[in-house]
Parts: C-alpha cells; structure tokens; sequence
C-alpha cells in the first residue's frame, strides 16, 4: 500500500468504526484488507476513497460488509484430528467425580459446542451426563442461528461430511433432504450466551476452553485481554484448546502447559 492508500484505507476504517458500530481495531490489517478488498471486488470499486463513498450512500453495502467481516466461517469438528486428541482430555475430565464444565468461545453458529457435546455422547468412555456446555459469541444473529441448531449442506457445505468422526450421526441429527436438524439430547447440553472476549468479564471454574479461530484475526494488542479472560475462567489445572493455526502470545506462555502441543492442547498453570 503506498501513503495515499494508506490514508484513505485508514481514513474507511474509521468510517466504519464511528458510522457503522464495527470496532475495526481488533482486528489486523491483513484481515482487515482482504474482506473489504473483496467487496470492492464485488462492487467494482477502484479504491478505497471511492468505497467509503458508496457506504455513505448505501445502507445495503453497509450491511453486506458487516456481514462480510464478521468472520463467522465454522463447522462441525473442524479440524477433526483436534478433536481426535481431545477425547482423551475428555475421558480424564469425567472419570473424576463431579460436573464437568466446557466453554466454546466463540461459538459461531453453534457446531463447535454441539461436536463437543456429540463427541461426549459418542464416546463410550466419557460420561455426558456430567458434562455442561456454555458457548458465547459477540454476535447475536448468529447466536439465534446456533439456538435453533438446524444446518443446511450446499454447495460449499457437506454437513454429512462434517459429521462423520462420529460412529453415526443419526444418533444425533435428524436429516431431511439437506437439512440437519441437532437433536434435543444434544442441545440440552449447550447453553448459549453473548459475550465479548476482548470486553467481557472472565468466567469462573471452567474445565476445559475452547478459543478456536478467532486470535488468527486479532489484532496482537488485543490478543492479551482474551487470554487473560481465558485464563481467569479457568480452574487451575483446566484445559485450553485454540486453533490449529494458532499460538499462545508470548506473554501468556507461562500462564498454560502444553499438553498436546500438535494439537494446540494446554493445561492452565
Ligand atoms: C471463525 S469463527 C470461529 C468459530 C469456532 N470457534 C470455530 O473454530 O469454528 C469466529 C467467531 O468469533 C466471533 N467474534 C469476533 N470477535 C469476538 C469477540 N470480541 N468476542 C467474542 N466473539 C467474537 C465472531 O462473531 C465469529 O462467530
């Protein structure tokens, strides 16, 4: 980006910030340049000056850009061998005596907290019942989206095929066509919430975290604050599992163990 690029991008993140309710800064710039470079794309804009114009007079641009940047791509067991390393973790949790207490967060649409509530059931070796999931997300839209728990296969999601870790997923979805719909037993076991990683208060006593793709858009500075939410929600002793992509920041490394460290798997110091 030479200077005047520079400007202008900035001068569009501002725009944003203040006129669109979107708090740009928490994200890094790469990220933040591919999503509204693929709108203009889309809009056959030249360049950002021309962009920040077509927002300001364009309520549905506005929308299909916050739509755009709210990095909600999700599936069931992503990453499956993640999950694969996990059933261990899992086993140990509940063979203690008491309720087990799992946070997904971010949540997105609902899949990562449903697979760990599947994985749960499916193992013969890990007690369900013991196991309580609460999974938040800053987003609202797609908050109703994961309460409602029904999933559609198109033509870039092959829900079958997201599913198939478990023995059988009939167990656990009802399919019709190309929907799939989360049965009751399993939604029994999530709880679902809004919460800001960045903003939000830490939670208390948790076993085991989920905080999966969501830092590979992060600003760095804004990195810390979420794993310092993490680590104050965590019982000592508790789990953390991140992206596969992903790493601990510097500064928190002496926070978390790793377990299983292929797996972005760590235990809380
Ligand atoms: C790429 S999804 C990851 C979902 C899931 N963990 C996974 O790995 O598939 C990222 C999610 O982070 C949410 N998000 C973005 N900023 C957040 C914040 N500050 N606090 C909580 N959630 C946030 C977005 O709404 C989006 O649903």
């Amino acid at each position: 980006m030479n200077r005047t690029e520079d400007r202008q991008f900035r001068q569009l993140l501002s725009f944003i910030g203040s006129e669109m309710d979107f708090e740009s800064e928490f994200y890094n710039d790469a990220y933040l340049d591919r999503r509204i470079s693929a709108r203009m794309r889309r809009t056959d804009t030249d360049d950002y000056r021309q962009y920040r114009r077509l927002l300001e007079r364009d309520d549905g641009e506005r929308e299909q850009l916050l739509d755009s940047l709210s990095i909600n791509v999700t599936g069931f067991f992503r990453n499956p061998e993640a999950w694969e390393a996990l059933r261990p973790v899992l086993r140990e949790l509940t063979a203690e005596n008491r309720r087990v207490r799992v946070w997904s967060a971010p949540s997105a649409d609902g899949r990562e907290p449903y697979s760990a509530a599947m994985l749960a059931l499916d193992d013969p070796e890990v007690d369900a019942g013991r196991v309580e999931i609460t999974a938040t997300d800053i987003n609202a839209d797609v908050l109703a989206e994961a309460r409602r728990g029904v999933y559609e296969t198109s033509q870039t999601t092959d829900i079958a095929e997201e599913l198939a870790p478990l023995d059988d997923y009939a167990d656990y979805v009802d399919e019709e066509g190309t929907t799939f719909r989360v049965r009751d037993e399993v939604k029994e076991m999530v709880t679902f919430e809004q919460h800001d990683l960045i903003r939000g208060e830490a939670k208390r006593d948790f076993d085991l975290v989920f905080c999966r793709n969501l830092l590979i858009y992060i600003d760095t500075e804004y990195k810390v604050p979420i794993f310092e939410t993490i680590r104050g929600s965590l019982r000592a002793g508790g789990n953390l599992m991140i992206g596969m992509t992903e790493t601990l920041p510097a500064a928190c490394r002496d926070d978390f163990d790793p377990v299983d460290k292929q797996h972005r798997i760590y235990e809380r110091v």
